[in-house]
């Protein structure tokens, strides 16, 4: 393999997607779209979060410390499109919204239909010039009860599930077929 040197960019290394759900101060849930998302190790699994400039997740994980993080499957993908292009400042965003549930630990708004969900508790907030880096306790995972049958596979069951990869500002289905650029899935909401 011959490699070159490019600036910096993370094409070609495809992420996960969530929907983080918040209250904002009215008690009003909101869900944006993320990909800068991973796990830490202290004693126990935990997660990290980067959330770029601002917004209103932001605002609301600043003052209530807890967020969930839902997976973003391809029923979801038109959803949480729309939710990574609109500002959640913008009253009428959650017009949009499929069902949702409180968490069972937290005050947290879960999407029902994301089979894959954590409640989260921010326990440092590290601040940087723009970005800020949330580094996160696991208060609970809610997973669908089909994905914990040890009859079934994993295979089988991320199949069933179908997560959502992203790279290239691009959407990629779980069998690897393209989705659209991001932007567009969101355009039939
Ligand atoms: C595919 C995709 C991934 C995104 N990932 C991030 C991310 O990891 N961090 C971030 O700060 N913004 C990210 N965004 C932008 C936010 O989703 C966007 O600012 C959104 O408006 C946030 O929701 P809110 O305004 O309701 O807080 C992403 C957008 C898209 C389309």
């Amino acid at each position: 393999m011959n490699k070159i040197s490019i600036a910096p960019t993370n094409d070609y290394c495809p992420q996960t997607l969530f929907l983080y759900g918040t209250f904002d101060e009215n008690g009003k849930a909101d869900f944006g779209l993320f990909c800068w998302f991973s796990y830490v190790w202290d004693g126990e699994l935990g997660v990290m979060a980067c959330i770029g400039g601002n917004k209103l997740t932001k605002e609301n994980i600043h003052r209530a410390k807890v967020f969930s993080a839902n997976l973003v499957t391809e029923a979801l993908l038109p959803f949480a499109d729309y939710c990574g292009n609109t500002d959640g400042h913008h009253s009428e965003k959650m017009k949009a919204a499929p069902e949702t549930e409180k968490g069972r630990v937290l005050d947290v708004p879960i999407l029902t239909a994301s089979p894959v969900s954590f409640e989260l508790e921010v326990k440092e907030f590290v601040q940087l010039k723009d970005g800020e880096v949330m580094l996160c306790r696991i208060r609970n995972v809610l997973q669908d009860e089909m994905l914990t049958d040890k009859a079934v596979g994993s295979p089988e069951k991320l199949a069933a599930i179908a997560p959502i990869r992203t790279t290239c500002n691009r959407y990629f289905a779980w069998n690897g077929s393209d989705l659209g650029g991001w932007g567009e899935p969101g355009k039939q909401i």
